[in-house]
């Protein structure tokens, strides 16, 4: 069979990862895809000194990849939105199929992209966008296709989960971690986009988009980071029996979906809450199968690459597929039906628990004010700590309430920061059972 012949374009960590990859496994990939799959040429701004391209057409101009007549795949790894897209169009007008890593591409231009493809008739394959190497989008779109997904929720940024796992290890500096991250080659190339959970929003949008059939909305997702976790927010949760993680929560719900990245108290005993270091796993409730779990790498080199490789062979052996036989590029054939129009719910629709902690002047009646105000919002109390004095007059209180709708939360939290004796902003961290009745 003819070789399908691969244009790489971007020759970074992931780039030089997959260039590895195919190299070194190719008899094995030719095994399985039934042909070989060889890389014609290469498009890089800049060379990769741990990567040999001796032997393979290199050019310095990545859009000359998208238009070069001999490449039937490109094999987009330069990331970012603008330069990408741009990109990506080209070779879907040229008849190209694409393999991407870039989750931000697809969160924010998914949907033109599918369009485009759809009209061409190309293959767009994305599974290294979300969780590395782990095969999460091939599971929930082909493996979980019998189920109606019903919640899924994810530590889907190995940076963020790096920095959480060694500062609460080891004691140490959250820019300090964040460098070695960065040194290890995990971090986005802004790493706001990590810490700040926005890389964790791009993921947590195409698998949404995924799970139950809906456009992707990048835009409608909430995002808030883990750079105000205290290590004594860290301690707290632990004493209550909870470990903080940064989450990607998506869930379906009669009158719309939730789509929601926050730091998040789980129970210490949740697979989930067991994920260290720079790992991802994503936990997904379906109606049939019941709770999965998926578990790995979530970045880095050639985990990342074992991810755009499979897309790889995937692509070999449906590029003589009729269109109409290919697995949808989200899962999900283009019907516009309810569930189709689903809206993404607005924070204050959102119902869950909370940890709250609060500075408070130590005199008698603040703990009543407190209750009280929490009390007359309907929202009910699950356990209360209040710590020795540390910071002057200054209490610190630990509440842990049962679930309740965020609107009710936020009026709360204002009313409590407008008490006198309430010092300082109050801090809100949402609590999550992930309770696999749900
Ligand atoms: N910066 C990302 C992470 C890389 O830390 O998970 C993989 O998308």
């Amino acid at each position: 069979m003819d070789p399908v012949r691969v244009g790489i374009c971007g020759l970074g960590t992931v780039g030089g990862g997959t260039f590895d990859v195919l190299t070194r496994n190719a008899d094995e990939i030719a095994r399985r895809a039934g042909r070989p799959i060889v890389i014609e040429q290469v498009g890089t701004r800049r060379d990769n000194p741990d990567c040999d391209t001796s032997g393979v057409k290199v050019t310095r101009d990545i859009f000359e990849v998208a238009r070069n007549p001999d490449i039937d795949v490109l094999v987009e790894l330069i990331g970012g939105y603008d330069v990408a897209r741009e990109l990506v169009m080209t070779a879907i007008e040229h008849g190209k199929h694409v393999v991407t890593a870039n989750k931000a591409l697809i969160a924010v231009h998914g949907n033109e992209i599918f369009h485009a493809a759809h009209k061409k008739g190309v293959i767009v394959a994305f599974e290294a966008a979300v969780a590395g190497g782990i095969p999460v989008i091939k599971s929930l779109r082909e493996g979980l296709g019998a189920n109606r997904i019903q919640w899924l929720a994810g530590i889907i940024n190995g940076t963020g989960n790096y920095i959480l796992t060694h500062m609460r290890d080891e004691g140490r500096a959250f820019d300090d971690v964040l460098a070695e991250a960065q040194a290890l080659g995990y971090a986005e190339a802004d790493p706001t986009f990590d810490v700040e959970g926005i890389d964790a929003a791009h993921k947590l949008t195409i698998l949404a988009s995924i799970a139950y059939g809906v456009p992707l909305q990048f835009d409608r997702a909430y995002t808030e980071g883990i750079a105000r976790i205290t290590a004594d927010d860290v301690e707290q949760a632990d004493n209550l029996g909870y470990t903080i993680k940064h989450l990607g929560i998506t869930r379906r719900g009669e009158n719309g979906i939730e789509l929601r990245v926050h730091p998040t108290l789980i129970p210490k005993e949740r697979l989930l809450a067991n994920v260290h270091g720079v790992k991802n796993a994503i936990a997904v409730m379906g109606d049939a199968v019941g709770p999965t779990l998926y578990y790995g790498a979530g970045a880095g080199a050639e985990p990342t690459a074992s991810a755009v490789v499979a897309d790889l062979l995937d692509v070999a052996r449906n590029i003589a597929t009729a269109h109409s036989y290919r697995v949808p590029y989200l899962a999900f054939s283009g019907v516009n039906d309810e569930i189709n129009a689903l809206p993404i719910l607005p924070m204050e629709e959102i119902v869950t628990a909370y940890y709250l902690r609060l500075l408070a002047v130590d005199r008698p009646g603040v703990l009543a004010r407190v209750a009280t105000i929490l009390a007359e919002q309907g929202i009910s109390i699950e356990a209360i700590i209040q710590k020795e004095a540390t910071e002057g007059e200054l209490v610190p209180i630990i509440l842990l309430t049962h679930r309740t709708r965020e609107k009710h939360m936020n009026e709360a939290i204002r009313q409590l920061e407008s008490l006198a004796d309430i010092a300082g902003p109050v801090t809100r961290i949402r609590v999550e059972s992930l309770d696999e009745q749900e």
